[in-house]
């Protein structure tokens, strides 16, 4: 696969202590929508800044298009990032803010006009041309600064948390035209954020940091549904872990055997006989009864500890009574089932299927 960009061995230090980022190497696709995630500090903005030339590695290599651009300074880079806070010049029109780059390469003013007008229709920022920064809203600016990105047609467009400062349900709504936007120009985007939702919700593919490391590269299901790491387990989502030995493989699932009960999972990961493991599945993989399931391949007892009720499903702990793991178990509240099923203290059985289970090695 053609990579539009390439990160080889890349390492910052700052002074002989912190390390940014360590070792990281991953390519991303012609228009691809990539987000690098993870807690804050470990190392997103400080990756992204070396793809965009503002920082120099300490060592190994970063490629655009196939050429090596370690060297190259940021602006003869075919990329543009949107910071973010934006740095927007705030007594300047939105025309000015977006033209400001295009003037400073000394464009011809009907092709600024021109691309600068291409760039406001695409970010729905019509008629506010002449307004000043600071007579708009935040999520007006958020688009400036898109505007002000994308008017010279980058290869690539950098973002570093460009949703961060706004409210939940603009949010929300922006990441949708995000997507849309990034369809529409067809530019490979790197997306920083910390927000593991959305990550899920935008991304083509996600690198997932923790402490200047990529964990793990896949896609929003990949990383969901099968986290290679504990760290990418826990930072996504909810997961239940408990832990066991690999025994055997018997017909396409391996059996882990844990306190009080024989595991079956279907997992390719490599492991010899007698190796330590931890099964992780997820809330909403549970099923969980009153009665024993007939079928299922995995069931483990338990009693509820705990119930909270959050809406679109009910959250219950169970304290599993062979091996005194405490289990949640995420119910999505059906019409039907509306009225809670379960109790406090009542004694139930948890069932889930082969499939729907990760197995990760520590
Ligand atoms: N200019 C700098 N000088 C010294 N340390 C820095 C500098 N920039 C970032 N760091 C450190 O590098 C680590 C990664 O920072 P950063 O890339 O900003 O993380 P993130 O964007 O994921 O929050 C942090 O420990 C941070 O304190
Ligand atoms: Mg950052």
């Amino acid at each position: 696969m053609a990579h539009t960009v390439e990160v080889r061995h890349v390492t910052k230090m700052f002074g002989s202590e912190t390390v940014a980022v360590d070792d990281v190497s991953f390519g991303i696709g012609k228009g691809e929508f990539f987000s690098l995630l993870g807690p804050s500090g470990c190392g997103k903005t400080t990756l992204l800044r070396m793809i965009a030339g503002l920082e120099m590695p300490t060592s190994g290599h970063i490629l655009l298009n196939d050429k090596d651009i370690t060297d190259v300074p940021p602006y003869k880079r075919d990329v543009n990032m949107v910071f973010q806070n934006y740095a927007l010049f705030p007594h300047m029109t939105v025309y000015n803010n977006i033209a400001y780059g295009l003037k400073m390469k000394r464009t011809p003013k009907a092709k600024i006009a021109e691309a600068v007008q291409d760039a406001v229709s695409t970010v729905k920022l019509d008629g506010l041309e002449h307004r000043r920064i600071t007579q708009l809203s935040g999520g007006q600016q958020q688009r400036v600064a898109l505007a002000r990105a994308l008017v010279n047609h980058p290869s690539v467009l950098l973002l570093d948390e460009p949703l961060g400062a706004l409210d939940q349900k603009l949010r929300e709504q922006m990441q949708i035209e995000l997507v849309d936007l990034q369809e529409q120009v067809k530019i490979t985007f790197i997306f920083v954020t910390h927000d593991q939702r959305e990550a899920l919700t935008i991304s083509d593919r996600i690198a997932v940091m923790n402490r200047g490391k990529v964990e793990q590269i896949g896609t929003p299901k990949e990383i969901y549904e099968f986290p290679a790491t504990r760290f990418v387990a826990d930072f996504i989502g909810t997961s239940n872990f408990i832990a066991g030995t690999y025994r055997s493989s018997e017909n396409g699932l391996k059996r882990i055997v844990s306190p009080g009960a024989d595991i079956w999972v279907k997992s390719d990961l490599a492991l010899s006989p007698g190796e330590a493991v931890t099964v992780v599945i997820r809330p909403e993989k549970f099923i969980i009864s009153e009665e024993r399931p007939e079928h299922a391949a995995n069931i483990l007892q338990g009693k509820i500890e705990d119930i909270m009720y959050v809406g679109t499903d009910t959250r219950y702990f169970v304290r599993v009574s062979s091996n005194d793991t405490r289990l949640q178990v995420f119910a999505q509240n059906f019409q039907h089932t509306a009225k809670q099923k379960f109790t406090w203290y009542d004694d139930v059985f948890i069932s889930w299927d082969p499939e729907s289970t990760s197995l990760i090695k520590e």
